[in-house]
């Protein structure tokens, strides 16, 4: 029997209108929870992923602001206008969009977004609460993983989980959120001697590399729940992911599509970290 779907799109609609409601509460104590996005050059994938943001934003009732600023900004004059935004009280979310032009030094750039506003979790405080357990923003896509997880009523004490990739973004805190619900954990990576030998002993498989057909079949355990965080194009410009889908699905228990799985689910939780920003800001 082929694996089931996890339906990121229905699950993230259903935690838009979680923010909404969170929203409307908010907003009934004359507080209206702020994002604001700063767009450094023109970047077209950036513009469009921008564009989405503010989107799904203004219609869970968040304010959003998407502020354009010209590639050969100094680094000096972004740091500045973060500066005047973490003192702002009606901005409770910043984002600053990446990658930022070559003259400016990105992780800089990020440690100067005050953690009680850095709704993407890329702050190195926003890491340090993640690996050790405090409250703090999680990153978006790891975090819209877990909540796929949950959704499907995942059990991850004792399981094995294996992570392929390592990234800030992805890799490396997914395995903390896993860690962190008693899993047993294993990072695979582009070095990894025998990643089969990995993914075959492993009830969950997250995959995060940005490569097509990093797993096939004849690497999934039968049953397991196989999350597909890559986001490619094959020969004919068609979006997929990191895992052979149409190969893994025979033998899976659970899997996520691309698109309309991972995907919509990061967006989905940058609108919960902004409307908790507001939250923890006007508690
Ligand atoms: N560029 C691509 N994805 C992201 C993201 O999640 N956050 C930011 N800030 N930039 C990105």
């Amino acid at each position: 029997m082929p694996a089931q779907l996890i339906d990121g799109n229905a699950l993230a609609r259903q935690i838009r209108q979680q923010v909404q409601s969170r929203t409307a509460a908010l907003q009934a104590r004359g507080v209206q929870p702020a994002l604001h996005i700063l767009l450094v050059g023109d970047d077209p994938a950036s513009q469009v992923y921008t564009r989405h943001k503010v989107n799904d934003s203004t219609e869970t009732g968040l304010a959003a602001t998407l502020e354009r600023l010209p590639a050969d900004l100094p680094e000096a004059d972004l740091l500045a206008r973060l500066d005047a935004l973490n003192r702002d009280p009606a901005v409770h979310g910043i984002l600053v969009q990446l990658p930022l032009p070559p003259h400016m030094d990105a992780h800089k750039v990020i440690e100067a977004i005050a953690p009680a506003k850095d709704v993407d979790g890329f702050h190195v405080q926003s890491a340090g609460a993640l690996m050790t357990g405090l409250p703090g923003f999680w990153p978006c896509t790891p975090h819209g993983c877990m909540k796929m997880l949950e959704s499907i009523g995942c059990q991850l004490r004792g399981k094995n989980a294996v992570v392929i990739g390592r990234s800030n973004i992805v890799g490396k805190p997914m395995a903390l959120m896993l860690l962190q619900q008693d899993a047993t954990v294993t990072v695979c990576h582009s070095r990894t001697a025998d990643l089969k030998a990995h993914t075959l002993q492993a009830d969950v498989v997250v995959a995060a590399v940005g490569k097509r057909n990093v797993l096939k079949a004849d690497m999934v355990k039968p049953g397991a729940v196989v999350i597909d965080v890559g986001m490619n194009r094959d020969e004919a410009g068609k979006l997929c992911g990191d895992v052979d889908f149409e190969g893994v699905r025979q033998v899976a228990g659970w899997i996520t599509p691309v698109p309309g799985g991972v995907g919509p689910m990061t967006r989905a939780m940058l609108l919960v970290n902004t409307i908790e920003a507001a939250e923890r800001a006007s508690a």
